[in-house]
C-alpha cells in the first residue's frame, strides 16, 4: 500500500510575514531586489514547467540525460531507502532515479510550491504503488527538519537551483544539508556549468517570452499578496551574464519613471526610467569550485558526471 501526505512546515501566516519582510527589505535596498522563491505560486510553477521544455533551456534536458545514463550507478553507490528532494517542483526527472532505487520506501519532496507538490505527489503515488510520498511544504533555506524515515538517505538537489542562492546563502545551505546527513547518506547535486555566454543568455531570454513572463510573475504575486499596483507591462525582462561572478542575472527594468504603491507595507517605491530590480541570479559552476564549496561545508565530492556535451554536472558527495 502506498500513501501520500503533505506536511506544511511553513504556516501560511509565516509565509505571508516572510513575503512582507522580503519585499520591504528588497524594494528599499539599493539596487532594488526581490528574492526568487516568490516566483513560484501556482502560475509561476506552471511557467517554470514550460521553461523546462523550451528549445533554448538546455539544463533540464542535460540533467535528464545524466540521470538516465547514471541512475543505476547512483543507486549502486547509494542504495537509498529514503530519497529527499529539495525544490522538487514537478519531480519529472526524479522518476528515473526513483526507478533505479529498487529498495526505496519513502520519497520526501520538499518545495515552497504547494500546487507543484500536490500534483507531483498525486501522480507519483498513482504510478508507484508501494512508495510512500511524504511531501513537505517548506523553505529549504530555513532550518529544514526531515521526517524520521529509514536510511540510507539520498538528498537530491537538482535543476541547478543551488545557483539561485548567493554565495553566502550557498555555504549556509550546504552546511545545513551536511547536518542532515548521517554516515552512509549522500547528497546528489545538479550544477549548471560555465559555458559560452550566448548559450547561457538565450537559456534565460527565450524567443517565445516564457522566461520574461515567469520573471514578471513575481510582480503579480506581490500585487495579489500585498495589494501592490505594479504594472508588469512597464517592466522589461533582462538577462545578462556577469563574467566576474560567473552568474546570469535576471532583472526587471522599469521602462518609465513611476511610483509603485505597496499598501500592505505603507510603501511608495520610486523607479527611475531604466532602473532595474534584480530578481534572480543563476550561478554557473566549474568542477573545482563545486568541490571547494562542498569541502568548506564538510562535504566530500565522491563522483562527478556530466552530459555528453559537458553542459551540466551531477555530483554525489558524502559527509567528509
Ligand atoms: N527540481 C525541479 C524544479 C527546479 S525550479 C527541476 O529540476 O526541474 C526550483 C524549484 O525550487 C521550484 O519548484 C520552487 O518552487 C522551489 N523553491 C525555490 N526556492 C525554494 C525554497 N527557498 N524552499 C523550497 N523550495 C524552493
Ligand atoms: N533553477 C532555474 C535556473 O536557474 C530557475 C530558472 C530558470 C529561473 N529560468 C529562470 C529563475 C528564469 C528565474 C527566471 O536555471
Amino acid at each position: 500500500m502506498s500513501a501520500f501526505h503533505v506536511t506544511r512546515l511553513l504556516p501560511e501566516d509565516a509565509t505571508a510575514a516572510a513575503l512582507r519582510a522580503d519585499v520591504q527589505q528588497g524594494l528599499t535596498s539599493v539596487p532594488k531586489t526581490l528574492p526568487p522563491k516568490w516566483f513560484y505560486d501556482a502560475h509561476g510553477s506552471d511557467l517554470f514547467e514550460q521553461i523546462t521544455a523550451l528549445p533554448e533551456y538546455y539544463p533540464t534536458r542535460a540533467e535528464r540525460e545524466i540521470l538516465l545514463a547514471r541512475a543505476g550507478e547512483i543507486a549502486a553507490e547509494l542504495p537509498a531507502r529514503t530519497l529527499v528532494e529539495l525544490g522538487s517542483g514537478s519531480s519529472a526527472k526524479t522518476r528515473h532515479l526513483i526507478d533505479a532505487l529498487t529498495g526505496l520506501r519513502t520519497y520526501v519532496p520538499v518545495d515552497v510550491s504547494e500546487s507543484a507538490l500536490t500534483q507531483a505527489g498525486e501522480a507519483l503515488t498513482a504510478e508507484r504503488p508501494g512508495l510512500d510520498v511524504h511531501a513537505l511544504i517548506a523553505d529549504f533555506t530555513a532550518g529544514l527538519r526531515l521526517p524520521a524515515t529509514p536510511g540510507p538517505r539520498l538528498v537530491a538537489f537538482l535543476g541547478g537551483t543551488i545557483g539561485n542562492l548567493l554565495p553566502a546563502e550557498r555555504s549556509a545551505f550546504l552546511a545545513a544539508v551536511r547536518a542532515l546527513l548521517s554516515p552512509g547518506d549522500a547528497l546528489l547535486l545538479g550544477t549548471d556549468l560555465v559555458k559560452d555566454e550566448a548559450v547561457l543568455v538565450r537559456a534565460y531570454d527565450d524567443a517565445a517570452g516564457v522566461t520574461a513572463a515567469f520573471n514578471r510573475n513575481v510582480l503579480t504575486v506581490v500585487n495579489r499578496e500585498l495589494g501592490a499596483d505594479f504594472d508588469p507591462d512597464t517592466f522589461e525582462h533582462v538577462a545578462l551574464w556577469d563574467a566576474g561572478n560567473e552568474w546570469i542575472e535576471m532583472r526587471l527594468r522599469s521602462s518609465v519613471a513611476q511610483t509603485v504603491k505597496v499598501p500592505a507595507l505603507g510603501l511608495a517605491v520610486d523607479f527611475a526610467a531604466g532602473e532595474a530590480l534584480r530578481t534572480e541570479v543563476s550561478a554557473k559552476f566549474r568542477k573545482e569550485g563545486v568541490r571547494a564549496e562542498l569541502a568548506s561545508s564538510g562535504l566530500e565530492l565522491a563522483r562527478w558526471w556530466t552530459d555528453t556535451e559537458g553542459r551540466f554536472a551531477l555530483s554525489l558527495s558524502v559527509a567528509g
